[in-house]
């Protein structure tokens, strides 16, 4: 028999095509973050839980028991799956009720929506689909560097109270280092803000970089490598609709060219994953991967703190403005300047995803 339930708040689980870019790989978690309980979280409003089976497969469920609706982030996890905290529905990673206790028909209704996850270079990727149940087109994103012996790296994730393109705004336009982050990767401000940018793109890909010859290295730089008075820094940042991979460094004056891809020196690899969790909020999920020098084997800890504290900056920032903007409406309006090349490029982007999936679903009405 099925009961039916009264909504309380009618809060929307389906995929939004007017809203997020759909038929997209967006980034779940970390693989470190799942161990032996379920993870609650909303992606583009849908209430997800992740859980890792005993066996080590990894599952991506509505958040929904089908009997009473409690959250099965609120159950436990078994061998065989999720088990609802209320009375005890089992669900297997594929989303069916696979013991009802005390019961012995299960019946055919007794299932909730499954997600594709995969699991790839210690990054969790939901697919989230624009037709629900359809399968991915796509394989996930590949980031070899969280497996190359040649880095270490650490992570960490945010809750934003702001939406998911302020980030990519922030990230895509690296000048605000020199204002924003002195005490760890900034530096000079007016060589940052006069630094030639190169905005390239292809398909659903930006591609930004600036090359900064003879700057003084910042404290991070310092902590990590044994620079002299002056060193040659690097930014390059790649843009994608659900995460932005920058690699960022420098060599010492003298060495390699800064714009070879073999050069040696001081590595930052970051990996940024964005996530919508509403229109207004979003999951930001982060990784940095360097290099260690021969002299100074800490290196890497003091980089990772380093890189934490840096984005708990941009936290601040972006929060504030996001803020700012909702007291001050719509019609307070933004004045472009040269630093946003790379930034407004990813958003035509999205903007175009967007109306291309719009007229797709009018199409179908
Ligand atoms: S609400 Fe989940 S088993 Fe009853
Ligand atoms: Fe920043």
């Amino acid at each position: 028999m099925t009961t039916t339930c009264i909504p309380i708040k009618n809060v929307s689980q389906r995929a939004d095509a007017s809203r997020y870019p759909l038929d997209q790989w967006y980034v779940a978690g970390f693989s470190s973050e799942l161990t032996n309980k379920p993870i609650a979280r909303t992606f583009l409003n849908q209430k997800v839980v992740l859980f890792r089976t005993s066996e080590g497969q990894v599952a991506a469920l509505e958040d929904r028991c089908c009997h009473r609706s409690l959250p099965l982030s609120c159950g436990t996890v078994e061998d065989a799956g999720v088990r609802c905290g209320y009375h005890g529905l089992l669900y297997a990673p594929n989303g069916q009720c696979i013991e009802i206790p005390g019961q012995e028909r299960i019946p055919s209704k007794a299932k909730v929506k499954a997600y594709h996850v995969v699991e790839k270079n210690k990054i969790i990727w939901i697919w989230m689909p624009r037709e629900e149940g359809a399968e991915p087109t796509c394989l996930a994103p590949a980031y070899p560097f969280h497996d190359d012996p040649r880095y270490k790296f650490g992570s960490g994730n945010y809750h934003y109270k702001a939406p998911w393109q302020l980030i990519h705004d922030n990230l895509l336009d690296l000048s605000h280092l020199g204002y924003v982050h002195l005490q760890t990767i900034g530096g000079d401000a007016k060589l940052h803000m006069n630094a030639p940018m190169k905005v390239t793109s292809e398909g659903d890909q930006v591609k930004v970089v600036r090359l900064m010859p003879n700057s003084s290295p910042p404290p991070t730089y310092r902590a990590a490598w044994p620079f002299g008075e002056k060193c040659e820094r690097w930014q390059e940042i790649e843009f994608d609709v659900t995460h932005l991979r920058i690699w960022t460094g420098a060599v010492e004056p003298g060495t390699d060219a800064i714009d070879d891809p073999n050069r040696g020196g001081f590595h930052m690899r970051g990996f940024h994953g964005i996530t919508p969790e509403t229109e207004e909020t979003c999951h930001y999920f982060w990784s940095m991967s360097s290099t260690k020098h021969p002299d100074m084997p800490e290196n890497i800890e003091a980089v990772i703190q380093q890189t934490a504290f840096t984005f708990d900056e941009d936290r601040i920032i972006i929060e504030a403005q996001y803020q700012n903007m909702l007291e001050f409406g719509e019609k307070a309006s933004w004045v472009d300047i040269h630093v946003d090349a790379g930034a407004n490029r990813a958003r035509r982007i999205v903007a175009e995803f967007l109306k291309k999936q719009a007229t797709a679903e009018l199409s179908k009405s």
